[in-house]
């Protein structure tokens, strides 16, 4: 099949996008209002976009409050969902109004962060500390704007738990991140790993 988007047209019962961009890893993200309230929020269109410096980005569908979080204080953390955590991940998306904290809802510990003031999830195998970069209004290709708004964020500090470590490696079975798939299905990162070599670059 092909469709073109700008009318969707593709017969399907659900819009296949979401199931065909996948997975995605889900970025916890947590946040500190000005007021001192904590949010906590997952966001699949979160990814690592640079090593060098460490970046970070996930985007936002119209404004919410994570959003408003960071353009109050300028850092956010990315904590990493795992399969573990996959019902506290979940119940922290609920929608609250503005000031409800999402870590006391899911049952989840908010830790303070070490180098930037907003706080993640101490359950968590890994956690970044961010701090904003950029917050970017994508265009459309017809100049308009876009319902996504992206933070990105330069990891300025990361936690991350040994008791996931196996001869100085994250070892993926034993993390078991969690992955976003279309509609509402997710996959256990941990289940089906295996190594590739890259090809060696040809002589000339
Ligand atoms: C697995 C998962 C992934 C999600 N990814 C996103 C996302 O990338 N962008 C977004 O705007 N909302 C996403 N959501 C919905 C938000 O988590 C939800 O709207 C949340 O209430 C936003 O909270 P906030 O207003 O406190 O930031 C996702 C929800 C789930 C369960």
């Amino acid at each position: 099949m092909f469709y073109t988007t700008d009318d969707n047209r593709h017969g399907l019962a659900h819009d296949p996008f979401k199931a065909i961009v996948s997975p995605r890893p889900i970025g916890w993200i947590g946040t500190k209002g000005r007021d001192g309230s904590l949010n906590l929020s997952p966001y699949s269109f979160f990814n690592a976009v640079c090593d060098n410096p460490k970046l970070v980005m996930f985007a936002s569908s119209g404004p919410k409050d994570s959003l408003r979080n960071v353009r109050e204080t300028g850092v956010f953390t990315a904590s990493l969902a795992s399969r573990h955590l996959a019902e506290q991940m979940n119940a922290s998306s609920i929608s609250v109004e503005y000031g409800v904290d999402e870590f006391a809802i899911a049952g989840l510990t908010a830790m303070a962060g070490t180098v930037v003031d907003a706080p993640f999830v101490a359950e968590a195998y890994a956690a970044l500390e961010c701090r904003v970069t950029d917050i970017v209004e994508p265009k459309t290709i017809d100049g308009g704007k876009a319902e996504a708004i992206v933070v990105f964020g330069q990891v300025v500090g990361i936690h991350l738990s040994e008791d996931i470590l196996r001869e100085g490696r994250v070892d993926m079975g034993i993390a078991r991140p969690l992955a976003r798939m279309g509609y509402r299905d997710y996959a256990d990162g941990g289940a089906d790993v295996f190594e590739m070599t890259r090809p060696a670059t040809p002589q000339r």
